[in-house]
């Protein structure tokens, strides 16, 4: 197994393995290791299960509970919040189609628009980097024609990120769910009952 040219999806994932079992991460060498896994879907379409309404989210590694691993599906103009990602890092690598990533600074108070940094098309097989130091991202599927697919590395792994409204800047802490995880849908859960007490 050549130590930095993973051949399939499941390679990559051994590789992570052992890059991550080390405390100090390289953002570098993560990043050029995901980029050089070429995208094959017959390796991840049983994680790729699409939802008309929004996108998907689809774990498929929990990377020793050093980070999750996760498949994400974009229909046509599906996109997310405005967010950030909880002090961790996020890596994420197109595996089809194209996304829009659009960067905001964090903002100031919770009383004005945000402002928009910039904005770039990732392209198939591309790896993108943030953390919240940079800043906040949204993510967008802007095609009308084809749904996208993407692979999000987060380390640590994060239940919770803050999202934020782009007129107001005004924000609210979101849970992260997963619509299926090691490619069986998730089942239906009941939030829990509130106590009254
Ligand atoms: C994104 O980066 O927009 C995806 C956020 C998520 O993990 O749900």
């Amino acid at each position: 197994m050549d130590a930095r040219k993973p051949k399939t999806l499941e390679e990559l994932i051994k590789m992570l393995h052992q890059i991550f079992e080390s405390n100090s991460i390289n953002v570098e060498e993560v990043q050029e290791l995901m980029e050089a896994y070429k995208s094959n879907p017959q390796e991840w379409k049983k994680y790729a299960i699409f939802d008309q309404h929004r996108y998907t989210r689809n774990l498929v590694d929990e990377g020793n509970g050093k980070f999750n691993l996760i498949v994400l599906c974009w229909g046509e103009g599906h996109g997310s919040s405005i967010h950030d990602h909880s002090d961790s890092h996020c890596f994420m690598k197109m595996l089809q189609g194209e996304l829009k990533e659009t960067l905001f600074d964090w903002p100031k108070g919770e009383d004005g628009e945000m402002t928009e940094r910039s904005h770039r098309i990732l392209e198939n097989n591309s790896v993108a980097y943030i953390n919240d130091s940079i800043g906040l991202h949204r993510v967008e599927n802007v095609s009308h024609t084809e749904g996208s697919v993407s692979l999000h590395l987060y380390s640590p792994p994060f239940q919770t990120c803050q999202v934020f409204d782009q007129r107001t800047s005004h924000k609210n802490v979101a849970q992260m769910t997963f619509w299926s995880k090691y490619g069986e849908r998730t089942p239906f859960q009941c939030p829990a009952p509130k106590e009254n007490n």
